[in-house]
């Protein structure tokens, strides 16, 4: 195998672990004699019944994900990127084309490239940490590097948030579809999730105690009210109740953020996933856990982008939505939220064996049928 052959597969192979939603796994890398083609799948892509924002926030990950892997191999990627708008399953969503790495990396690239492959997403829960650490200033660093987007931390939770919180979390539960969607990726064993190589396992989701008892009754909930077995004000003490669990959930880590774009720019969503890919390595790579945290922003950000127009059964719960993410994150008026996530200091190392397994299909080479 000639070294260029050698060079494009190994990084076909680094970018392939770039993380999906429920590692649904919709890209599929096409390796021809000097390029790798980034083709998406809808039928994996996630939450179908939403517009395909989280592709396109994906493919900004991806983007990333290519650099720092080609970058491993002493070579810069470029990109050839027919417009968004036109993007569909037949055609390449994305060209990458490799080049001899004509300057040293930046200190920086350097560290995410050597760390791509350690990235992972950490649910445990955390062991303090500050959002006053220098990763955060280097985080800060890389927002201004990317126009048109931001990054706010939190560390206070308030009422309104939490409230919010639940709620999306009832939504799925409340709506059929995108109920089947979430189903189809969650994976009720760890063997199940052997077997098929992609989704989650309720152990990786559920695994923290407080979580499941969470769950639970949200789903009790659900039923109650589905089933119209209390009364409008009962339930509201219910969801009351509920909050309580909630409020402790985030507490133990350094912070959450919320990343926005300054418009509903296609654009401008793949350059917040760029973002994503890059600042997530960089937090694992300065010893930080990560865990995303979409339930919210999956619903408020078509809303906003696109006047996109939720279910009646469940758009009464974001009425306020974004009027309470701007006041708990504090971004800008106009600013739309598109991706959450939890960060602090882990509680012991991250485990080689919970690295999450991606299927051995998804890279073909030229000449293989698609
Ligand atoms: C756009 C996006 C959204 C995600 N949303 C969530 C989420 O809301 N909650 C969660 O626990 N994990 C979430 N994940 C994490 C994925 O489930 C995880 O990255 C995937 O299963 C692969 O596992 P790994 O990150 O350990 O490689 C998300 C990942 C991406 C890329």
């Amino acid at each position: 195998m000639s070294n260029q052959k050698q060079q494009l597969n190994a990084i076909a192979a680094a970018a392939i672990r770039t993380p999906t939603p429920s590692n649904c796994q919709p890209w599929q890398l096409r390796i021809t004699d000097t390029t790798i083609e980034l083709y998406h799948q809808s039928i994996r892509g996630k939450f179908a019944s939403l517009p395909d924002d989280l592709s396109i926030f994906g493919l900004g990950m991806m983007a990333a994900s290519l650099e720092l892997a080609a970058q491993q191999q002493g070579l810069m990627a470029t990109f050839d990127r027919p417009p968004l708008e036109q993007r569909c399953d037949a055609k390449p969503w994305l060209i990458a084309h490799f080049s001899e790495l004509t300057a040293p990396p930046s200190a920086r690239d350097q560290l995410l490239a050597d760390h791509l492959a350690s990235r992972h997403t950490d649910r445990r829960e955390y062991a303090g940490g500050s959002p006053n650490d220098p990763v955060f200033d280097e985080m800060r660093a890389e927002v201004a590097a990317h126009a048109g987007t931001s990054m706010q931390f939190i560390t206070e939770y308030p009422q309104p948030y939490q409230k919010l919180q639940l709620e999306a979390d009832l939504s799925i539960l409340q709506w059929r579809e995108l109920r089947h969607d979430f189903m189809k990726w969650a994976r009720f064993t760890e063997k199940e999730r052997q077997r098929t190589q992609d989704g989650d396992s309720w152990d990786d989701l559920l695994g923290e105690t407080k979580n499941l008892t969470y769950y639970l009754r949200l789903f009790g909930w659900s039923l109650m009210q589905k089933n119209r077995l209390l009364p409008d004000l009962i339930q509201r003490k219910v969801i009351s109740m509920l909050d309580k669990p909630l409020s402790e959930l985030h507490q133990d880590g350094a912070a959450i953020a919320c990343i926005t774009t300054a418009d509903g720019d296609l654009e401008t969503l793949f350059t917040a996933g760029h973002l994503a890919m890059r600042t997530w390595v960089l937090l694992n790579a300065r010893g930080y856990a990560y865990q995303p945290l979409c339930n919210l922003t999956m619903f408020v950000y078509p809303t906003y982008r696109s006047d996109y127009q939720l279910p009646p059964t469940i758009a009464p719960y974001f009425e306020h939505a974004y009027a309470v993410l701007r006041e708990t994150f504090g971004f800008a008026e106009g600013a739309i939220p598109a991706f959450c996530f939890r960060t602090g200091l882990p509680v012991a190392p991250f485990d080689a064996d919970h690295f999450s397994l991606r299927r051995d299909d998804r890279i073909i080479h030229a000449g293989e049928s698609r």
